[in-house]
């Protein structure tokens, strides 16, 4: 139980350098289920893009519990989820319609929003998509063309990426979280590798995760946001 309770912490590190409006204060016992985190088309100082598992219905998913705690931690803050397929069959094309709607989605929204600083957040091939949007994607056969990593002007704005579950999780990571010892199914090529931008991602993956890690608990793997 106890590593859960970096997460809340880890973000509130992040959160320091978001401006002084923000105010992390995640309050883990008291997540409103019902609070309205649909995205407004206003600018705000602190922009949450979500990008759901495979097999969820659209919308935030699971990982939307996590949303609604930055966001009701960050006064002013919106959440946008990512439309796209999340099928797990086919994966690439699903997962490079996902790199490729995210990527549009932050580009649009700095370049109307230049002062927001962006937190993106993706569960299993949603940490897929993120992931490969910062720090380049595809190219294992099955995973979809290969695609550099967005423009440093849009990376830049982006102060922190949490990732559950990723299937191209890279073990030994700095910035990898939980009791994972082993490589996700799709490990993350070294020429596309996050290192670069470590000092913004957490990457939470348990031991035993059949998605991240090699292991065969399924319920390992659905399980993070239900612990937080
Ligand atoms: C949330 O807010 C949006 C925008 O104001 C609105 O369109 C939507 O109906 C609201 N959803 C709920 C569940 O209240
Ligand atoms: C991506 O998927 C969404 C639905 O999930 C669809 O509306 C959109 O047209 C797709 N985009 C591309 C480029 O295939
Ligand atoms: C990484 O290397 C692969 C294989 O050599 C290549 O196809 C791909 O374009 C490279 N990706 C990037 C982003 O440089």
């Amino acid at each position: 139980m106890l590593k859960l309770l970096l997460l809340p912490f880890s973000f509130c590190a992040f959160s320091l350098s978001v401006g002084a409006s923000a105010q992390p204060k995640a309050n883990i016992g008291n997540v409103n289920p019902t609070q309205n985190t649909s995205s407004s088309t206003a600018c705000a100082n602190v922009h949450i893009t979500v990008v759901r598992a495979s097999t969820e219905q659209p919308g935030q998913g699971v990982i939307g519990t996590l949303a609604t705690m930055i966001s009701g931690a960050i006064p002013g803050s919106t959440v946008e989820a990512i439309d796209y397929p999340a099928l797990l069959n086919p994966c690439g094309l699903s997962s490079s319609n996902g790199t490729t709607t995210t990527t549009g989605q932050l580009q649009k929204y700095v370049d109307s929003c230049n002062k927001a600083s962006v937190v993106l957040l993706g569960y299993s091939q949603g940490a897929h998509v993120v992931g490969d949007v910062m720090c380049g994607g595809g190219q294992a056969t099955s995973l979809g063309p290969s695609t550099p990593p967005i423009a440093k002007k849009y990376q830049d704005k982006v102060v922190a990426m949490i990732q559950m579950g990723d299937p191209r999780h890279v073990a030994q990571a700095s910035f990898d979280v939980g009791s994972s010892q082993g490589n996700g199914i799709f490990p993350r090529p070294a020429n596309i590798s996050c290192n670069a931008i470590a000092a913004k991602i957490r990457s939470y993956c348990d031991s035993g995760d059949s998605f991240y890690d090699i292991g065969d608990d399924v319920q390992v793997h659905l399980s993070y946001t239900q612990r937080l």
